[in-house]
């Protein structure tokens, strides 16, 4: 019988790649603590609506790329193609912009978009968003770009840049939107048939077609950068200032727009050039009006999220930020009774310690151990019974060191050893 397979765009995820998820996530999580972000999950289903006034009915993403049913009473839902809109709503729902000044939260999971899938492009994806609201301080964007480069940092990518640009506030891209539009007058014959109902629409969305005349024909246009408004301009230089004294090291990209509407002043990106076409692996930016177009108090915003299928790419699994795993394997009845004093120990010390049930040989138990990637392991038989000893292998580097047999000395050796 045929076998049923996953969408076309959908993956499982497994072995090496879930380890980097993980650690991704794990070391995300510590910065998100220090930094004083709070998680929340939001659903992955939510009204069309939300994502169509939130990301823009002329984006790439709401006109063509979005999972939308029609369910069975009649609205129109759609599987979240990003996390701000639902984080936005969110915020809103709960109420949190009437307890706090400043609203720091993060999410961690799927999102769903229609894409062509090729390498780093999947119809299902991760991301790891995180959004601060209730405060416009260029401060904050720094912070927030800091905390990003301390991530990085904590997974050993280091072959990244980040790019910034400003895409300046309504009134520059009003004022602006004239001088975009007469120059893509000039170019109309050359533009795709979705061009040119953007040029009506939105003309900044031309930026995001991906038709070569299309793309050549931005290349020579005027940037918005050049036409900041004073305020949005002197917002940019804080932001350098305080880049500068964070010790963060940027590139100015005139040519970065992005492909979602409600950005603001402040967008960038992290690229890696080691990941082909699909080389953003870290992308946001503010959003100050879009919590007031949603319904709610005037708030300014701003956050970004990490494409975790991309970043595991780069990422190296040599990071260790969690704690030593160990396992026991024992040779016979006398020695599986310590299976029990031992586990107390271990979960006691907040550790984790495996072993098989049923008993089997040494060699299949160091075997499954290896499976587990198991830092240590502990052997125990009657040789080292009849000696008080208990024999626990560095799986890493091969050594052996003799520990006491008793359960509380022998802990206290498994620490002395294994955090030095
Ligand atoms: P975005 O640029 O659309 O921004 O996506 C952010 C990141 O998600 C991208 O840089 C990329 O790494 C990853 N990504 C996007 N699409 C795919 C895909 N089809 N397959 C694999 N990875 C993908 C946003 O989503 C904004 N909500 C970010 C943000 C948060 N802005 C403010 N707050």
């Amino acid at each position: 019988m045929e076998r049923i397979r996953t969408l076309r765009g959908f993956r499982d995820i497994f072995g090496e790649e879930i380890k980097k998820f993980n650690l991704i996530e794990d070391v995300s999580r510590k910065y998100f603590d220090i930094f004083g972000f709070r998680e929340i999950e939001i659903p992955v289903l939510e009204k069309t609506e939300l994502f169509v006034r939130s990301i823009g009915d002329t984006t790439d993403i709401v006109e063509k790329e979005m999972f939308t049913f029609i369910d069975t009473g009649g609205d129109s839902i759609s599987l979240r193609p990003e996390a701000t809109a639902g984080m936005v709503r969110a915020y809103l729902q709960e109420g949190m912009y009437a307890k706090e000044r400043v609203s720091k939260i993060f999410t961690i999971g799927s999102m769903f978009r229609h894409e062509r899938p090729q390498k780093g492009r999947y119809r299902e994806f991760h991301q790891v968003d995180v959004e601060a609201f209730g405060t416009d301080d260029p401060l904050m964007d720094a912070e927030l770009l800091w905390m990003t480069s301390l991530i990085l940092k904590g997974l050993n990518v280091i072959d990244y840049k980040i790019e910034v640009n400003s895409v300046g506030c309504k009134d520059c891209r009003e004022s602006f939107r004239d001088i975009l539009v007469s120059y893509f007058e000039t170019k109309r014959d050359r533009l795709c048939e979705d061009c040119l109902r953007r040029l009506e629409r939105n003309p900044l969305r031309i930026f995001d077609c991906k038709h070569s005349e299309c793309i050549d024909i931005t290349q020579h246009s005027p940037f918005l950068y050049d036409s900041l408004c004073d305020g949005c301009r002197t917002h940019f230089e804080s932001l350098l200032v305080y880049l500068n004294r964070f010790g963060i090291a940027v590139e100015i990209n005139k040519r970065l727009v992005r492909g979602l509407d409600y950005y603001s002043k402040t967008v960038f990106e992290v690229t890696s050039d080691s990941l082909g076409a699909q080389k953003a692996f870290i992308a946001g930016g503010r959003y100050n009006t879009l919590v007031e177009e949603m319904g709610g108090p005037s708030t300014p915003a701003i956050g970004f999220a990490i494409g975790v299928e991309r970043l595991a790419m780069i990422a190296s699994l040599e990071v260790k930020v969690k704690k030593p795993s160990f396992f026991f394997a024992y040779i016979g009845e006398d020695a599986k009774r310590y299976i029990v004093p031992f586990l107390k120990e271990f979960v006691g010390g907040d550790l984790s310690l495996s072993y098989l049930y049923e008993s089997k040989s040494l060699k299949s138990q160091m075997r499954y151990a290896d499976s587990l990637d198991s830092d240590y392991v502990l052997i125990l038989g009657d040789d080292e019974i009849a000696k008080g000893i208990v024999i626990m292998r560095d799986m890493h580097s091969k050594m052996q060191y003799e520990l006491p047999l008793d359960p509380e000395e022998m802990m206290r050796e498994v620490m002395k050893i294994a955090f030095r």
